[in-house]
């Protein structure tokens, strides 16, 4: 078990570091926002598969749905609600291996089990987030963590 981990661990670190540099080259010489915002959900979703990948914009003091790959979802989030709202809040990566054990979760989609949600913060405040669900229970970790934080911040708002 703990070998089969570390397994899982090496190849997402081997996906994300290929990653990486494909994300840079999409968003080099673009300046345009939801543009780099559409792309980023759209590769993050064609590398790993997950259920839902997207960010939400902080506007006025509600996050509001911005570009995403994955079902339709809530339109808008208040802070300190759901994950994506706590995160904001809070100004750090959650990391929810069950989400219905996370207090005030908000269900897009029952088929999300679990989630991490990853703020992107410019000039010392969060300007947005960025949400990715599983449809398996814990699939995130600190190597997502990591590498997650890093792809944000090519993101200029
Ligand atoms: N589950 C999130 C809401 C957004 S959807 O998952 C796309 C939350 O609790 O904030």
């Amino acid at each position: 078990m703990a070998e089969d981990l570390l397994v899982q661990k090496g190849a997402k670190e081997t996906q994300y570091k290929s990653l990486i540099p494909q994300i840079k080259a999409l968003l080099d010489g673009e300046e345009d926002i939801v543009a780099n915002m559409a792309n980023v959900a759209a590769a993050l979703w064609q590398q790993f598969g997950w259920f839902w990948t997207g960010f939400y914009i902080v506007k006025k003091d509600q996050l509001v749905l911005g570009p995403f790959q994955g079902p339709i979802a809530c339109t808008r989030i208040a802070k300190g609600r759901g994950v994506c709202g706590t995160a904001w809040q809070e100004a750090q990566t959650l990391i929810v291996p069950d989400v219905e054990a996370f207090p005030g979760h908000i269900a897009c989609s029952s088929a999300s089990r679990s989630e991490i949600v990853v703020p992107i913060i410019q000039n010392n405040q969060v300007v947005a987030v960025l949400d990715i669900d599983s449809d398996q229970l814990d699939s995130f970790d600190e190597t997502d963590k990591t590498y997650l934080e890093q792809i944000v911040q090519f993101l200029h708002f």
